[in-house]
């Protein structure tokens, strides 16, 4: 990947953290395809949203599906609900296929089917929450932007106030960031990605790898000894027999079906029928899910 140089740092004195970052980034990147340059804020928008609870190598496939499909937001806006529920796939938290067609209608009506560059602007969208506005903005506009995910939260909370592991979301975060981007604002743009590149790749929750972090040196966790975590106990969310995997099923009937299905049809899908029908319930209030007046089931049209 190519970098505009770093900047050179007067003799003897250190080369600021997020020039470390950069620099560390211009080799040690992955090659995404919705990093790729010239990539345009639709893309970016949709890659961001399905990446936020979905890894990178389940994501790709159904990203380029999906811009081949809708390579705009106007496109996307004339599609049902079921189709976007149907072309996300097995991605997962399926709720977002539908903030997304809601924000392609947003952008369509709003801003004339221009993704907007503006926080404010990105934020008013449907879905499109504190991260999300950002790495729009940044990644797809190039604009200087604090983007703060979770991997980002635990670099500041490692490298700047020396903790193991981060706290809930603080608007701090964002203040933290920014004080650590490079000058130059396309070096900051790529600042951005990098320190989550580094939260993803390096500086892990589990077992960090601190001998491959370029700014180990200078982490204020480990010169304060890598002191363990001693906050409240995590909680590690698992999926088997969650609400999520019988919801996830029941979408797999209603996707593959041509026509409205009865209840008898759902039946196999979960021997416990308790939570069965809670499930069932919960689709149909968020609106992935709807019922005939004869009382079968489908996806929204
Ligand atoms: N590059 C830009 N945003 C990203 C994300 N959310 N996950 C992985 N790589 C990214």
């Amino acid at each position: 990947m190519s970098s505009a140089g770093p900047a050179e740092p007067p003799a003897g004195a250190e080369q600021p953290v997020g020039d470390v970052v950069v620099d560390w980034y211009a080799g040690a990147a992955r090659d995404l395809p919705w990093r790729e340059p010239g990539t345009d804020p639709w893309a970016v928008l949709v890659s961001e949203v399905m990446l936020q609870q979905t890894p990178v190598a389940r994501v790709e496939p159904v990203w380029r599906t999906w811009l081949a499909r809708w390579p705009d937001p106007a496109s996307m806006a004339a599609a049902s609900p079921a189709e976007v529920i149907r072309a996300w796939g097995k991605l997962g938290y399926p709720r977002r296929a539908l903030r997304l067609r809601e924000a392609a209608v947003a952008i369509t009506e709003r801003h004339g089917g221009v993704v907007p560059a503006d926080v404010d602007e990105l934020e008013a969208l449907p879905g499109v929450g504190t991260y999300t506005a950002r790495a729009v903005s940044c990644f797809g506009h190039g604009r200087r932007q604090p983007v703060v995910d979770t991997n980002v939260r635990r670099v500041v909370a490692r490298l700047v106030h020396g903790r193991a592991e981060a706290a809930p979301a603080r608007a701090a975060d964002l203040t933290d960031i920014a004080a650590l981007a490079p000058a130059d604002d396309a070096r900051a743009v790529r600042f951005s990605v990098a320190v989550m590149e580094l939260g993803a790749l390096v500086c892990l929750a589990g077992t960090p790898r601190c001998p491959a972090c370029p700014v180990r040196d200078r982490c204020a966790w480990r010169l304060a000894g890598s002191p363990a975590y001693d906050g409240p106990p995590r909680r590690v969310q698992g999926f088997a027999g969650t609400d999520r995997q019988v919801r996830g099923r029941l979408l797999d009937v209603l996707r593959a079906a041509t026509a409205p299905v009865p209840a008898d049809a759902l039946v196999p899908v979960w021997d416990d029928a308790v939570q069965r029908s809670r499930c069932l319930d919960s689709l149909l209030v968020d609106g992935l899910v709807v019922q005939t007046e004869d009382g079968r089931f489908s996806l929204p049209d």
